[in-house]
């Protein structure tokens, strides 16, 4: 159903719910463990543990699959495995076949998956298969296939304006660098896991996943059924980061095993097989040319970037952010992608964006240096007007400069020194660094389904998703507050395929879309009510569980049990509004000056994203990305062992992240904005803006503190230690 919205609706304009920071209303069910996990779920009997098998080569084929001793393995129901299935066929947005063989298509592909009656049992029973592979050689080191990588697929994998060539060689003042960035696991806490049970022809399946009504799509294509006898139920997900946002092989294989079982079965990725058997963030190599003239005004602007993937696939598109950030009238952004055999890249927390700030947000202090300037001042005299390379058009909303100023000041900016090396706290090297952060507020389509019951109670259903990140919480809120009802007495129920189709959670458009979806089913409710009851609901105003038209009062209750649909859709705004979100990030770190050890000493990021729906939320969302981007910056590799073409560190105890004693203080602040052109709530994502900037602040941050410029991330010590200033 369309939605048509209140003519002059400022509803959210009265802010007495919405905006207000709101603990999650989910969390005393995860605090207190009655919040069930995809594997943690007992809705249904009879349920068996399955174990994924992952392929132990990175190409080539399987020779032949001994499964008679797992067969006979006590505990053992049922055997999937690669020689007895046909491949199973491509999913939407998946490169590789989820469950692989005879042919291999990356390291530790689903390659058979054993079912018992007992996790230990399944586990000991996949020892005993015995697999023998024909290997053949594939390619697994980007930096010898970049070179002769084409171009990515799409019209804008390639842009350019004014003539670059010539502007870049006349301009007085040039920076011409390098940067690369390692591939990137999610490491979410809950791993990918699916609980699959068939009645007939119809599957469910208890899962976590992002995306619900994709996964279902996904499902019925992969298996050769119609999607609409698939079930997808996912009301709480432990992280995803983009890793989830597609159906991965627990799904797969659980469903595959269950129908073979013919009981329901679990599966969880076992941890050790996650970094290679689902998704990852892509490496990428990034070359950053920028002219000026000598009072700052880039001139000309080239980024060109270079990833790889299977089948030549989508890469990670690094350039995003340039032609957003900043004015420049000569330029040049390129997106090549190389054929890898790695396992399949695809979406990580603000994908492309993320690792495109690392490189040029170090590219602009690197100028700023070369300058003479003060690098917040850099960012600031190369404003854009408009948006670079599109004057047909305007920026929706967009306060950058304020970002940048406000951060200044809050941080304390004026006590940096210019000068590399020259702040000293005892045995620590002092150094501050600075970066922008630009991230699109996209929306999608919502809907959701909204119910008033007999005693003025709302439950809202939609099958949105709430990935960590308080999506219950802000939904409650907003139909709280178009109903005009306290919180306490809305109910959320989120993640079923069998509810209206919403925008799910994916880059940082989750929030924005899904309380516009349930608005616009709110406001549907309300006239159905209005309607009942004999008053026009646009222009009657619900609160404390009355409504008011014009002398009138009645109790909500009044109206009885009634329910509406809504979905907010979108027009064609989007040709003639850039939707950014924009921060600007601060950092100090302390480098020992004997050790060359990096700490991070304080955080500082002032985002500009529209309403902030709750702020209490929002600010997790912020923090957590930072400290993503402080991983990105400092520790986090899939290290490529390129003769086998697998990722080595491929469980938590190699892959590194940070942890508390690595992230001392942090300050998120959001600037008040309203952003008229997104949604009636005025409402942009936050959840990615935070990964956009704040590694690249980091690695100023060193160079300030010890004119070290590392352009090879992560920045782990052995690549400066060398080069580190003496000191008494
Ligand atoms: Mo996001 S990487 O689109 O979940």
């Amino acid at each position: 159903m369309k939605f048509e919205a209140p003519a002059g609706s400022n509803l959210f304009d009265r802010s007495q719910i919405v905006g207000k920071s709101t603990p999650r209303i989910d969390g005393p069910l995860k605090t207190t463990g009655q919040a069930p996990y995809a594997y943690e779920r007992h809705d249904m009997a009879n349920q068996a543990y399955g174990w994924v098998v992952g392929s132990a080569i990175a190409k080539g084929l399987i020779a032949s699959m001994d499964v008679s001793d797992a067969q006979s393995a006590p505990g053992v129901i049922a055997i999937v495995s690669a020689p007895d299935t046909k491949p199973v066929g491509k999913g939407i947005a998946n490169n590789a076949p989820l469950f692989g063989g005879p042919e291999i298509a990356h390291y530790h592909q689903a390659i058979a998956c054993v079912v018992a009656e007992t996790f230990e049992q399944a586990r000991y029973a996949a020892s005993l298969i015995r697999t023998t592979y024909d290997r053949s050689q594939g390619a697994f080191d980007l930096a010898k296939v970049a070179p002769d990588a084409p171009l990515a697929k799409g019209d804008d994998s390639k842009s350019t304006l004014g003539d670059f060539d010539a502007a870049f060689a006349a301009a007085p003042v040039k920076l011409d660098a390098r940067y690369t960035t390692p591939d990137e696991s999610h490491a979410m806490m809950e791993p990918h896991a699916t609980i699959a049970a068939w009645e007939g022809d119809k599957l469910t399946l208890l899962t976590s996943n992002q995306m619900v009504a994709w996964a279902k799509q996904s499902m019925g294509k992969i298996l050769g059924i119609d999607p609409a006898n698939v079930r997808i139920d996912s009301p709480f997900i432990g992280g995803g980061f983009g890793g989830k946002l597609f159906i991965r092989a627990d799904a797969v294989m659980a469903a595959l095993a269950a129908k073979k079982a013919g009981r329901p079965v679990k599966i969880a990725l076992q941890r050790p097989l996650i970094a290679n058997n689902t998704t990852h963030r892509h490496a990428t190599i990034q070359h950053i040319r920028i002219g000026a003239e000598k009072d700052g005004k880039i001139t000309a602007i080239s980024h060109e970037n270079w990833s790889g993937n299977q089948n030549g696939k989508n890469g990670e598109d690094a350039t995003l952010q340039t032609p957003k950030l900043y004015a420049g009238a000569n330029r040049l952004t390129a997106n090549y992608v190389a054929t890898l055999d790695l396992p399949e890249g695809n979406a990580m927390r603000a994908p492309g964006e993320a690792v495109g700030h690392l490189a040029l947000e170090v590219a602009m202090d690197e100028l700023a240096e070369k300058l003479g300037m003060d690098p917040v001042e850099l960012r600031i005299v190369n404003e854009p007007k408009m948006v670079p390379g599109s004057p047909e058009k305007k920026f929706s909303d967009r306060n950058l400069v304020r970002c940048l100023r406000e951060g200044a000041e809050r941080f304390g900016w004026s006590r940096r020194s210019k000068t590399p090396g020259s702040m000293r706290d005892g045995r620590w090297l002092i150094g501050m660094g600075v970066a922008a952060g630009y991230r699109a507020g996209p929306t999608e389509a919502s809907g959701a389904h909204v119910k008033l019951d007999a005693d003025g109670r709302i439950t809202v259903e939609t099958d949105m998703t709430d990935i960590g990140t308080g999506s219950y919480t802000i939904i409650a809120q907003t139909a709280a507050e178009t109903m005009g009802v306290s919180l306490d007495q809305v109910k959320v129920e989120l993640g079923d395929s069998r509810y209206p189709k919403s925008s799910g959670s994916g880059g940082q458009w989750g929030a924005a879309s899904s309380t516009a979806g349930v608005y616009a089913a709110c406001v549907n409710l309300r006239r159905a009510i209005g309607e009942k009851l004999g008053f026009d609901a646009d222009a009657a105003t619900f609160e404390d569980g009355s409504i008011r038209s014009g002398n009138r009062s009645y109790k909500l209750t009044e109206a009885g049990a009634l329910s509406a649909d809504g979905e907010m859709t979108y027009g064609d705004f989007k040709d003639d509004y850039d939707v950014g979100t924009y921060a600007g990030h601060f950092v100090e770190v302390g480098v020992d000056a004997y050790t060359g050890v990096t700490r991070i000493r304080r955080m500082l990021s002032v985002c500009d994203a529209g309403r902030i729906l709750n702020p209490l939320s929002a600010r997790s969302q912020v923090i957590g990305a930072m400290v993503m981007s402080a991983g990105a910056a400092l520790m986090e590799e899939l290290a490529v062992d390129p003769r086998f073409g697998f990722f080595v560190n491929h469980d938590l105890a190699g892959y590194e992240v940070p942890v508390h004693a690595d992230i001392p203080t942090q300050d998120v602040v959001f600037l008040d904005t309203l952003d008229d052109i997104v949604t009636p709530m005025k409402a942009k994502g936050v959840g990615e803006l935070g990964i956009c900037g704040p590694g690249s602040a980091i690695a100023n941050a060193i160079y300030n503190a010890t004119g070290i410029r590392i352009r090879d991330y992560p920045l782990t010590l052995e690549k400066y230690l060398s080069e580190m200033p003496a000191v008494a």
